[in-house]
């Protein structure tokens, strides 16, 4: 008999390999589209567990696992979180709403209503994909006090986020059982203010593992054979954020940066940190100045913000245009040890289930400690920064890892061996 991990509580009884496949398949999807954790697949797989142990059952956990890849859902760092309304299923009718899973981006419900069961009126606000397990048949009650009677049958339906609270009672004969994966879209696709606001407390030369992002910068610029003195450099921060590496810049004397962000929220909050007010937001890629303005640009923790390849490119395109000839773009990113579960950092957490052999592109997760922020970041091999930066004919000056040293009066975890960060300097020569 073939066992499963201990995490399924379950064996499965003369497992074949069909359905063993189907079992790695369907994980694979729950880690891959949803990210989900371990305790939640669990919950999920015992759900399903009777269609995964029937071969001639299968065709319901393929469709599942087709619709679910096409949902495509944006695990993208610069995603906010709307607040519940208070209409929201799990409030008000939450007998029939058990949560098995819920992150910023995912809910996933299971729901069972037995035969007379009635639902209070209630509204699920985001699209969905329903997994019906066990059909049934319902009678709904729309806000208006009309009533409609529906069959809903075992099968995987996509739902449209829901705009009015509807009451259901379960007319049939049967047990309804269904698992809903709500994906939570929002109105904007960049950092909201809670994001921004988190992020602005991050302070300036950064602490614990934050410390090495900005460390060596002053060196690598002075190492640019082209760099005049510091004060006379003009600088562009793209994608400043709420304005930390922009302020960093200006610390070392730099006196012309300006910050430009495509997040109204992150340059308000830079606005309000910074006396001089020389932030702009602007569309992606797009930045309102004349060719060969600036002598450097910093990209400081922008490419694990972009899930996109080719959007990368456009934008390493668009400095060049901006850029001096000789000019230096610098662009600061998490390595790829950074998300080696492994590794152990002063100040991340890294080691969620879908950063195990992520692949280029993939959504990764990681959270700050000092700021309390959980982020999901896109991993991208160095391999294609250095490829996006030769789309835009951008030449690899070097490449620096910083490691932690004694002198930084760091307890280093993995620093000192492993370096979190990947600093690029590219010319445009
Ligand atoms: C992790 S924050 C880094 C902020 C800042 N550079 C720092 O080091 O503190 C990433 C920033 O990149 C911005 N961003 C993401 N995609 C962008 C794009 N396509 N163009 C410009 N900015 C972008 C986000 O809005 C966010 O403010």
């Amino acid at each position: 008999m073939l066992e499963l991990p201990p995490a399924y509580h379950f064996e499965v009884p003369a497992a074949h390999s069909q359905i063993m496949n189907k079992y790695v398949e369907m994980e694979n999807c729950l880690f891959r589209c949803y990210h989900v954790d371990q305790q939640a697949i669990s919950a999920i797989m015992c759900k399903f567990r009777p269609f995964l142990e029937n071969v001639n059952e299968h065709s319901i956990i393929d469709d599942f696992i087709q619709k679910s890849h096409e949902l495509n859902i944006q695990f993208t760092s610069n995603k906010g979180v709307d607040e519940l309304p208070t209409d929201d299923g799990v409030i008000q009718a939450p007998k029939w709403h058990e949560i098995l899973f819920d992150s910023p981006y995912i809910r996933i419900l299971w729901g069972a209503s037995m035969p007379g069961d009635e639902e209070p009126s209630h509204t699920h606000h985001w699209k969905s994909l329903m997994v019906i397990l066990q059909g049934s048949t319902f009678e709904m009650k729309n806000p208006d006090g009309s009533i409609e009677c529906d069959q809903w049958p075992i099968g995987v339906y996509e739902l449209p986020a829901e705009t009015a609270p509807i009451a259901y009672k379960n007319i049939g004969e049967t047990e309804f059982k269904a698992l809903r994966f709500e994906v939570k879209e929002m109105t904007k696709t960049i950092y909201k203010s809670q994001e921004a606001s988190k992020y602005s407390k991050l302070s300036l030369l950064g602490e614990g593992t934050i410390y090495l992002s900005f460390r060596d910068l002053e060196e690598m610029i002075h190492k640019h054979p082209h760099t005049s003195s510091l004060p006379s450099l003009k600088v562009i921060d793209y994608g400043c954020g709420a304005g930390r590496s922009t302020r960093y810049l200006k610390s070392l004397g730099i006196a012309a940066v300006d910050g430009v962000d495509i997040s109204e929220d992150m340059i308000y909050q830079a606005q309000q940190l910074d006396i001089e007010k020389n932030y702009q937001v602007i569309s992606s890629g797009v930045v309102q100045a004349p060719d060969a303005t600036y002598d450097l640009a910093l990209m400081s923790f922008v490419t694990v913000a972009i899930d996109n390849r080719d959007e990368i490119s456009k934008i390493f395109k668009e400095l060049n245009r901006i850029l001096k000839p000789g000019g230096q773009l610098l662009c600061l990113t998490l390595s790829e040890s950074f998300w080696n579960p492994k590794r152990q950092w002063v100040s991340y957490k890294q080691d969620y289930p879908e950063n195990y052999a992520p692949i280029s592109g993939q959504k990764s997760r990681l959270f700050i400690k000092s700021i309390n922020l959980e982020l999901s970041d896109c991993y991208w091999k160095e391999n294609d920064i250095i490829e996006c930066a030769k789309e835009a004919n951008l030449s690899l000056s070097s490449t620096h890892h910083p490691l932690g040293k004694v002198e930084d009066n760091i307890v280093w975890q993995d620093e000192s061996q492993f370096a979190p960060y990947t600093i690029f300097s590219f010319s445009n020569l």
